[in-house]
């Protein structure tokens, strides 16, 4: 028998845990034994105006099921306030979900400045804010679980959310890189596509799917990631209605020129249906994979 998932001795963070995703993952931790700090802003889906209800609402709820949980009304942009909290309450961290999010849906031509700015801050800087003040005490401990909450509009993009795919895809870049710098201190960082049926996705998702697509069908894999049971580090995962894929990069063979001898773009028009075939396409896992084929042309053409 698989062996249970608990959190006993673990305290998490959820940001944006007042309502949809994050409030079901604040849910699944505290039956999972862990202590919760459950923050949310308490704004509008656009990021306007704010309130201490939505956060402690869930703290009501997570204590009258007999779980442990403060509430955190603190913006994530001020995510050293949220560590802080976590660090006065119960004295530790071990656990960062990023999840809080709005939307400011345009299409380009008509973005301005302040729509692509809210959605960066809230996304990219709030994750980051809270991350890097957590991050400290990670090392200190060596150990931690940090997930980001990607999208597949960030992945494949989405009509009408450049801003919002932006940052989205960024969250991953995140992951990428602090897989690399955590995995010496067992800080473990993955991040998740998800699609649940929230304010968010209110009108955008066909009603019967809306119903279907349960907040809480994708918890469990959030509650894995951040568990000590999950060793893997620098994923990407699409969850959403009861089903969970991974995502990873893939690249086409690729055509070689002649570095010394020069190639123009006729060269690479002739080659265009190459460059794009995806037979035998290889998934270069870090950086080292990905500039081998480069490196292998210089030294087929070298001297
Ligand atoms: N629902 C989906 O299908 C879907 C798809 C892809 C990605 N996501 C992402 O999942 C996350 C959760 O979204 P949701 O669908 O549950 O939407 P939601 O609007 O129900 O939840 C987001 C929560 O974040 C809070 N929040 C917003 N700005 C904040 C701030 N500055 N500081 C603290 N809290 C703040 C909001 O008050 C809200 O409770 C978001 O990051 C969203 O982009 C959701």
């Amino acid at each position: 028998m698989t062996e249970a998932i608990r959190f006993e001795d673990k305290v998490v963070i959820v940001t944006g845990a007042g309502g949809g995703l994050g409030r079901a993952h604040a849910l699944a931790f505290a039956r999972h034994g862990a202590r919760v700090v459950v923050n949310d802003l308490g704004g509008s889906k656009a990021g306007e105006g704010a309130s201490g209800t939505a956060a402690q609402q869930v703290v009501d709820e997570i204590v009258q099921a007999g779980g442990t949980a403060v509430a955190n009304t603190d913006s994530v942009t001020d995510g050293e306030k949220i560590v802080q909290q976590a660090m006065d309450t119960f004295g530790r961290v071990d656990v960062v979900v990023n999840n809080a999010g709005i939307l400011r849906d345009k299409t380009f031509h008509k973005m301005d400045d302040a729509d692509w700015d809210l959605v960066y801050r809230v996304h990219v800087e709030g994750a980051y804010k809270v991350t890097r003040a957590a991050w400290t005490h990670l090392r200190e401990q060596a150990y931690g679980r940090v997930i980001f909450t990607a999208s597949t509009s960030g992945i494949y993009g989405n009509f009408g959310q450049s801003n919002y795919g932006m940052a989205k895809l960024g969250l991953y870049g995140l992951t990428r890189t602090l897989a690399l710098e955590g995995r010496k201190q067992n800080i473990l960082i993955n991040a998740i596509a998800p699609t649940g049926g929230t304010r968010m996705t209110e009108g955008l998702i066909p009603p019967q799917v809306f119903e279907q697509l349960k907040p809480e069908l994708v918890s469990p894999l959030v509650v894995y990631l951040a568990s000590a049971q999950c060793q893997d580090t620098g994923g990407l995962y699409e969850v959403g209605g009861g089903w969970i894929g991974k995502v990873r990069w893939e690249r086409s063979l690729g055509v070689g020129f002649d570095p010394r001898a020069g190639f123009e773009a006729e060269d690479v028009a002739a080659q265009w249906s190459r460059i794009g075939d995806f037979t035998d396409a290889a998934h270069p896992a870090d950086n080292i994979e990905a500039l081998r084929e480069m490196m292998a042309n210089l030294q087929k053409y070298a001297g």
